[in-house]
């Protein structure tokens, strides 16, 4: 956010000045490739759209805008923008990941970067002493996520980035669940955060995109220069779908808070429920790290995302088929309630890595309806005490 503009305000305001050609209030898609030039190396700072392109330039400048400071960097996914980080890894360097890290992320440490000879561990991010062990046997980089991928673990990032400096270790912190508003990461001590855009970013489940974003100028330029190489880009369409999507990112975040707030309150009291992970819960161990860092609207807010355990994955199972209005699918983050079994769903890249998520897991992403109808939907698929 800049010094001018609260995050409201920047969400709708930061990189979208009026069009200087037009006076076009809404940054306008630029559907163009290419740009001409007025004579070889004389341009208007565009010159091919995999390099730079106008909306994605509005769409960046948002971004960096809203995390407060450092440039922003917008991809095709969340996972291009991963795999353009790890682009700034060399053969021989390792890697340490969150023990429930999204499956997708683990699939690409595991399956593709190890091929080239980057190594990876897991580790318990909210266990510091057992991160500092693992430093201790050297790493160049920490992707932590906060709050976790499915199981809603709160890591410390500020005693992370502490213990990641003090060991020469490149501190990347997942932001994809808390977003910009709730969580700053980079003023918790990370130096690069990251972000599946797919989700809350633009909020409506009508795109996949992802970002990164860093303080460091110089790293910046590092992954500019990745980014451009590899060509992990969004298009211009994507890139102002997104920035439509920011806009409302304080008020859609807000109502997604409250609204998981009550549901997981709401299941926390259900006899089939065995346990509720929800940061918000002041029984669940993460709160009291998450009401300080989860912090950065002014309140503590503590996310969107719920997850539950039912006795067995049949039973688990059986309530992903029972609700209407909670869509089964993967993905999260839009206005829409969402429910999935990670165990056969999103984190089903984790089989046989020994770091399965529980059977009996339910991950729900708790959207903007009206919370009576969220709680009677949830109460019909789960149905009385057995
Ligand atoms: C925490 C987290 N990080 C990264 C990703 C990957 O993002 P994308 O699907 O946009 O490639 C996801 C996707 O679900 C995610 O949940």
């Amino acid at each position: 956010m800049t010094d001018r503009m609260r995050f409201e305000t920047a969400a709708i305001h930061a990189g979208q000045e009026p069009d200087p050609a037009t006076g076009a209030a809404v940054v306008p898609i630029y559907q163009t490739s290419t740009f001409v030039q007025d004579e070889v190396g004389v341009h208007k700072g565009y010159e091919y759209s995999r390099t730079a392109n106008p909306t994605r330039s509005a769409l960046e400048r948002c971004l960096a805008a809203l995390e407060g400071s450092g440039e922003a960097l917008a991809f095709g996914s969340g996972m291009a923008a991963i795999t353009t980080l790890a682009l700034t890894l060399r053969s021989g360097d390792r890697v340490l990941l969150p023990d429930d890290v999204y499956g997708g992320t683990y699939r690409l440490f595991a399956r593709v970067l190890g091929d080239l000879g980057i190594s990876f561990a897991t580790v318990d991010v909210t266990d510091l002493d057992a991160v500092e062990r693992q430093l201790q046997a050297g790493a160049a980089l920490l992707l932590a996520e906060s709050p976790t991928n499915p199981l809603l673990k709160i890591a410390d990032l500020a005693a992370l980035g502490d213990l990641c400096r003090a060991h020469g270790c490149r501190f990347a912190v997942d932001n994809t669940f808390a977003t910009c508003f709730l969580q700053r990461p980079l003023e918790h001590g990370a130096d690069v955060v990251v972000y599946s855009a797919t989700k809350y970013l633009g909020g409506h489940s009508d795109l996949v995109a992802g970002a990164l974003v860093t303080a460091d100028a110089d790293f910046a330029d590092r992954l500019r220069f990745r980014q451009n190489a590899a060509g992990a880009i969004p298009g211009p369409f994507d890139s102002w779908l997104l920035l439509r999507g920011l806009k409302t990112l304080a008020p859609r975040l807000r109502a997604h808070c409250a609204n998981a707030a009550m549901v997981a309150s709401w299941l926390a009291s259900h006899p089939r429920v065995r346990r509720v992970n929800y940061p918000g819960l002041d029984t669940d161990p993460g709160h009291a790290v998450a009401t300080r860092q989860m912090s950065a609207s002014g309140e503590p807010l503590y996310g969107g995302m719920v997850s539950f355990e039912l006795g067995s994955e049949d039973e688990a199972l059986e309530v992903c088929r029972g609700t209407r209005l909670f869509f089964l699918g993967e993905s999260l983050g839009g206005v829409e309630s969402l429910i999935e079994h990670p165990g056969r769903m999103t984190h089903a890249s984790l089989a046989g890595s020994g770091l399965e998520v529980p059977p009996g897991l339910v991950r729900l992403s708790v959207g903007i309806e009206h919370v009576e109808d969220l709680i009677a939907d949830l109460d019909h698929a789960l149905g009385p005490a057995r």
